[in-house]
């Protein structure tokens, strides 16, 4: 009984001090958006086959959830400011959509802008808050990315927390993904409002560079890696640094594309796929759905990886994951091959943020390599390794 009355209690606090709907994102989100790979061009042919793709490719058993429509499906707001689809592009309406999406065991996610216009320039929500919220609430939405374009005069903590008080007034739960770019430090203060923050500008398909577009630029992945530091003490369950959508098989190298996707496990990033999943090749598809890498990026601890060290080319980061276990990924930075030897019993690893330490007092850990699925010995001797250029080594240590 006792019980019963504190959970109305809390039930009914929660309808007077709005919130962002809790426990939505206890691990980080796992999904597909259509932007990486599709930019504007989308349509609902495109997302009832990528749905239909999530599941015959196993990304759905591997544990991927969302399918996000980034931006541009916009149509017209009607007379009384309520947005609708572009109906060429999504004829039968979104609600079918999501029914469709729904009903392969997904959920639906969508776009939008504080701004007037979203960065496509297509209608944004400003003014339009709790009508929008209340539109996707109709259409079944689970997750919506709430982008920056277009919003002089606004200011950030304020536009992102109006929108989360009109997903509450509109009473269904869905996943606030706060897309500002990282530029007013929204791991700062968004920990109540969204459940994931944007950390940095657009990604781009390329290992190492930087693609200037003039008043903007795209950022490689190990630019997007650098940008990471100092974050990880923010992000937890239900709150996590989103280093941006993955370039998986966009493009780039098998090896870049591994070294991308364990770098996203090791960050506890969102697993946010951005390619096309109907016509993606074995190796990508074995990538986007190695159960281990994505049990380290999955671990209910949700502590952020950190850089243990920089050797040359190579470095060494470290994440713990519940039962003591550890995941470990060796990364080159590089384009040729390394040697390494890392030798478990003269250096001290140990995390201030979790309070977690590798003892080996306590024993030797058991080693697993991740990538080439088979064990590989234990902490009692060196692990020596050649790992060639642009790619890792990925290791889960465990008693
Ligand atoms: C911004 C976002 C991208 C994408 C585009 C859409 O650049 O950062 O992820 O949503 O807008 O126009």
């Amino acid at each position: 009984m006792k019980q019963i009355i504190f959970s109305m209690i809390i039930f009914l606090a929660s309808q007077v001090f709005c919130q962002k709907f809790d426990g939505l994102a206890l691990t980080p989100p796992m999904g597909w958006n259509s932007w990486n790979k599709f930019g504007c061009n989308v349509s609902e042919k495109l997302i009832q086959e990528t749905a239909d793709a999530m599941v015959s490719s196993g990304m759905k058993d591997a544990g991927y959830q969302y399918i996000n429509i980034d931006d541009c499906w916009h149509g017209q707001r009607d007379s009384l400011g309520f947005i609708h689809p572009d109906p060429d592009r999504f004829p039968s309406g979104m609600k079918a959509l999501s029914d469709y999406i729904h009903s392969k065991g997904l959920k639906f996610g969508i776009y939008s802008d504080a701004g007037w216009q979203t960065c496509g320039g297509r209608s944004g929500s400003r003014g339009h808050e709790y009508q929008d919220a209340m539109q996707y609430a109709r259409w079944g939405v689970d997750y919506l990315k709430y982008d920056w374009c277009n919003t002089e005069g606004l200011k950030t903590e304020g536009a992102y927390l109006t929108i989360r008080e009109a997903i509450h007034a509109a009473g269904r739960p869905i996943v606030l993904s706060i897309c500002e770019w990282g530029n007013s430090k929204p791991w700062e203060w968004a920990k109540p409002i969204g459940h994931l923050w944007r950390t940095t500008g657009d990604i781009t398909a390329c290992f190492d560079c930087v693609v200037d577009h003039g008043t903007w630029k795209s950022w490689g992945i190990m630019q997007i890696l650098e940008m990471q530091k100092g974050l990880r003490i923010y992000a937890g369950p239900d709150h996590w640094n989103d280093p941006d959508m993955m370039e998986v098989g966009n493009g780039m190298s098998v090896n870049e594309d591994r070294a991308h996707f364990s770098m996203w496990c090791m960050l506890a990033a969102p697993l946010v796929a951005g390619n096309d999943l109907r016509t993606m090749s074995k190796e990508t598809t074995s990538i986007l759905t190695n159960k281990e890498a994505i049990a380290v990026n999955q671990d209910p601890l949700g502590v952020q990886g950190f850089k243990f060290s920089t050797t040359d080319s190579i470095e060494t980061w470290f994440k713990p994951l519940e039962k003591e276990a550890w995941a470990v990924c060796f990364l080159n930075r590089a384009k040729s091959n390394r040697d390494i030897t890392f030798n478990w019993q003269t250096q001290k690893i140990a995390d201030d943020f979790s309070g977690r330490k590798i003892d080996l007092t306590k024993g030797y850990l058991k080693i697993k390599d991740i990538w080439q699925n088979k064990n590989v010995g234990t902490t009692k001797k060196p692990f020596v390794a050649q790992i060639p250029g642009h790619d890792v080594r990925m290791l889960i240590l465990e008693y």
